[in-house]
C-alpha cells in the first residue's frame, strides 16, 4: 500500500541537521546515497513521485523536467542562495513553490571569502606560499613581492544584496576602503550609514581599484563583465567574482589580464565550472597566471553557514508541507 506519509528527496548528502528535521516530522525521507549529482533522468522520476524535493544548485530543473513534474509535487527547496539552475516560470506555471536559504550565516561567509580573495591578490599571498615552500626565499629583500594595501582604496560593490552589503561593512569598518555601488534600487540609509556612493555601472567600472560582483546571474547580467566593460576599468584593479561564472566573459578576462590591462582576478566560480578552460582551444589559461586565484565554490563552505543553509532548507519543506507559506519562499 501506499505510503500517506510527506515524500521528501534530497538529491545528495548535505551536512547541518536539515535531514533529521525532516525525519522528525515523520516524512518518508529519500536520500541519493552517492556523492555524486544525480542525472537528470534520475530527477525527472523524482519530480513524478515525491512531494518535496531538497535539491543542490547543480541540479538543473529545465523546462522539460519540471512539466514533467507530477501534482504532488509541492516544492522545490533548493540548498543555496542562487536559484538560476531553476527555471522559475516553468515551476510557476506548474504552481510549484521554489524557496532558497539566504541568512546571515551565508552573508558572512560569502563576505569573508570575498575578503579572503581581496587580500589574497592584493597581497600575492599564494605567489608568496609557492615562493617560501619552493626554497626561493633566500634572505629579506626590500623588493620582495610587493602588493597593495586596501586603506584608501576604492572597491566598487555591483548588487546590494545582503552579501553586497556585508561586504561594503568589512571594506568600510574593516579596511578603511571608499565604496561606490550599483544597484537597481538605491538605498539612501545605507549610503548613510558606509558613505557608499551609488554611481552606474561605467562609472563604478572606471573609478574603482576592486570590483566585485554580487548580483544573481539572469539573462541580464550573464556576461556583465565583457571586453566592451573590462576596458572601462583601471589597468590595475581586481574583479573578484564569488558569484556565478557566466556573470563574467572568462575569454575576455583572461585576454585583458595576459595583456596586462587589468590587475587580477580573484574567482570562487568558473563559467564552465567545474571545468577551468571554459574555452580549451584558447592559448591563454587562468590557471597559467599569477594575477588569478581561483577557489572551487566554497565560498559559503563554513560549518555556520552550511548549517544554517540546512535547517532553512528543510523549514522550507516542512513549511510547504504544513501548508503555510515558506518564510524563503522565491515564489
Ligand atoms: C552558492 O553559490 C549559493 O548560491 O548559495
Ligand atoms: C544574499 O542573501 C543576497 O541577497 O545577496
Amino acid at each position: 500500500m501506499k505510503s500517506s506519509k510527506p515524500r521528501v528527496f534530497v538529491t545528495r548528502p548535505i551536512p547541518g541537521p536539515g535531514i533529521s528535521m525532516l525525519k522528525k516530522k515523520g516524512y518518508k525521507v529519500d536520500l541519493q546515497p552517492k556523492d555524486i549529482d544525480i542525472s537528470s533522468r534520475a530527477l525527472t522520476s523524482a519530480v513524478k513521485e515525491y512531494d518535496a524535493i531538497l535539491s543542490l544548485l547543480t541540479n538543473r530543473f529545465d523546462a522539460k523536467i519540471l512539466n514533467a513534474a507530477g501534482p504532488q509535487l509541492k516544492v522545490i527547496s533548493n540548498y543555496a542562495v542562487g536559484y538560476d539552475n531553476i527555471d522559475i516560470e516553468a515551476a510557476k506555471n506548474k504552481s510549484i513553490i521554489v524557496a532558497n536559504t539566504p541568512c546571515q550565516e551565508v552573508s558572512n561567509a560569502v563576505s569573508e571569502h570575498t575578503f579572503a580573495l581581496i587580500l589574497s591578490l592584493s597581497r600575492r599571498i599564494v605567489e608568496a606560499d609557492a615562493f617560501t615552500r619552493a626554497k626561493k626565499y633566500s634572505g629579506w629583500d626590500p623588493n620582495l613581492l610587493i602588493g597593495r594595501d586596501l586603506g584608501g582604496l576604492t572597491l566598487g560593490v555591483i548588487g546590494l544584496g545582503n552579501i553586497g552589503k556585508g561586504v561594503v561593512h568589512r571594506a568600510v569598518k574593516g579596511f578603511g576602503m571608499k565604496v561606490l555601488y550599483n544597484d537597481m534600487k538605491q538605498d539612501p540609509s545605507f549610503e548613510k550609514e558606509y558613505g557608499a556612493v551609488y554611481v552606474t555601472q561605467k562609472d563604478l567600472l572606471k573609478q574603482s581599484d576592486i570590483v566585485s560582483l554580487h548580483v544573481p546571474l539572469l539573462p541580464t547580467t550573464r556576461h556583465l563583465i565583457n571586453e566592451k566593460t573590462l576596458k572601462l576599468m583601471k589597468r590595475d584593479s581586481i574583479l573578484i567574482n564569488t558569484a556565478r561564472g557566466p556573470i563574467v566573459d572568462e575569454t575576455a578576462v583572461l585576454h585583458v589580464l595576459y595583456e596586462n590591462k587589468l590587475g587580477g582576478y580573484g574567482l570562487d566560480v568558473l563559467e564552465c565550472e567545474p571545468s577551468i578552460d571554459c574555452n580549451p582551444n584558447d592559448y591563454y589559461e587562468l590557471k597559467e597566471l599569477n594575477t588569478v586565484i581561483m577557489t572551487p565554490h566554497i565560498a559559503s563552505a563554513t560549518i555556520a553557514a552550511r548549517d544554517a543553509m540546512s535547517r532553512i532548507a528543510a523549514e522550507n519543506i516542512i513549511e510547504t508541507i504544513e501548508g503555510k507559506s515558506p518564510i524563503h519562499k522565491i515564489i
